[in-house]
């Protein structure tokens, strides 16, 4: 069936080695694609934004204002990563283009790392590792415990936080949770009424908090004096929750028994940049360097979640998951047989916000003939978002009259 625009023609640009299994679904629907192994920068990244209706790109990309601004075609970013700054996402929703990503595919990835480290700890699997590389044959029972029984603190019982529950619970844990936000223990879980409670109670202290204001320094001298003596600390949130120095102090102190950080306050920007820290060469302390989220299946899960989200904003005008523009999603038009010689239109349109913007978009319809079937208007900040499916009318006139609106920032129209 001839479509508005041929999906042959419609172009994806993917860089840094997006997993496979983008290019896979973008092939299946027909589009065409190009894909990069490394970042884009300077000409290169340029040409693509440039000539490309869709660009995915990871954190090392960066897209901004003025790149926006001199790619007249792009339709779409993906960030096929968690974070969107490597974007000028206000920028982006000026010119009508919503900045999708994927912001909880790799939840188990950091879940499991996170159930590993608190048998690793227990267990000073670390120590008794490097010991063994340098030679030592350490056999002994001395500081090693089973997890079976003992209790698990998480804070934060989020999308990680409260996959760690389930599993830790599978382990025959117990498990105690703080969250600012009223959520439903899973399994026997326990809610801890406040941030010093689940401390006193905990043998081993989980952080899954984003880093906001409130929870800088989350947990400092203070709390980690309320931490049971031998108890454990990990965090593979951000490096901002964890005051450091104290953690180094109480570790040096033997208050706790270890500790597992995977975030750190400063993180070096390459492989060459070096990593300092008060903790290097502390005992039972692991540290990894960010890689919670980084598995081969959540590189897949990530792939498929933003392009899928990339697929439904091509093909439907779906802006769910968008991060910069308001979401808005409408069920796939129905298509009548060809002998009812209809030919339902669907006109996406972001707008400025501005007061009497969808009146103005109903004039031109009105004026037209045009009957609306369905029509989904959001607005957040600056950018309104409007679907439209006119049926039976002229689509090109409709999207050319809303297009020439002053307020009318991108049109597009599907049938
Ligand atoms: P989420 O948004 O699903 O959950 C966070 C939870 O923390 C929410 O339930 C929220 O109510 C709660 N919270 C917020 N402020 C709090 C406070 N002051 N005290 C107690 N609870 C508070 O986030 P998700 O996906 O579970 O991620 C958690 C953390 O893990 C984030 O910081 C994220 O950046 C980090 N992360 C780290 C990765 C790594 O590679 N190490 C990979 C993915 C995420």
């Amino acid at each position: 069936m001839r479509t508005s625009f041929p999906k042959d023609r419609i172009g994806f640009v993917l860089a840094e080695g997006v997993h496979e299994a983008g290019r896979a679904l973008l092939e299946r629907e027909g589009f065409c694609v190009e894909t990069h192994a490394g970042a884009l920068t300077g000409a290169g990244l340029g040409a693509a934004a440039g000539s490309a209706h869709v660009i995915g790109i990871r954190s090392k990309t960066t897209i901004d204002g003025p790149m926006i601004a001199d790619s007249p075609r792009l339709l779409a970013i993906g960030c096929y990563c968690a974070g969107t700054n490597q974007v000028d996402v206000d920028a982006a929703a000026d010119a009508g283009i919503p900045v999708f990503n994927a912001p909880f595919s790799n939840t188990r990835s950091v879940a499991e790392m996170t159930i590993a480290e608190v048998i690793a700890l227990h267990r000073r699997m670390f120590d008794r590792s490097h010991a063994m590389h340098a030679g030592q044959w350490d056999k002994s029972a001395s500081g090693s415990h089973e997890v079976r029984g003992r209790t698990l603190g998480i804070v934060g019982y989020g999308h990680i936080g409260s996959q760690v529950s389930v599993l830790a619970e599978a382990l025959g844990m117990r498990v105690v949770f703080y969250d600012v936000g009223a959520k439903l223990p899973l399994g026997n879980a326990r809610v801890a009424r406040s941030l010093d409670e689940l401390l006193a109670a905990s043998d081993a202290v989980t952080l899954h908090v984003p880093a906001t204001a409130a929870t800088r320094s989350i947990i400092g001298d203070a709390q980690i004096r309320r931490m049971k003596p031998g108890a454990y600390l990990i965090n593979n949130a951000r490096g901002s929750v964890v005051d450091v120095d104290a953690l180094a102090r109480a570790l040096g102190s033997g208050h706790l028994g270890g500790a597992a950080l995977d975030v750190f306050p400063e993180e070096p920007a390459s492989v060459d940049a070096g990593f300092a820290s008060p903790l290097r060469g502390m005992p039972n302390v692991i540290l990894t360097p960010h890689i919670g989220g980084s598995t081969i299946e959540a590189q897949r899960a990530i792939a498929e979640e933003v392009t899928g989200k990339l697929i439904r904003f091509i093909n439907i005008g779906s802006t769910l998951g968008a991060v910069n523009v308001p979401e808005v999603d409408l069920p796939e038009q129905a298509r009548p047989a060809p002998e009812d010689g209809r030919r339902p239109h669907r006109i996406l349109n972001f707008h400025r916000n501005e007061p009497g913007a969808l009146n103005e978009i109903n004039g031109v319809i009105a004026g037209l003939g045009g009957n609306v079937n369905a029509q989904f208007l959001r607005t957040s900040g600056a950018v309104g978002y409007v679907v439209l499916d006119v049926d039976p009318t002229d689509g090109d006139a409709i999207a050319a009259g809303i297009g020439a609106l002053p307020g009318s920032v991108r049109t597009r129209v599907l049938w």
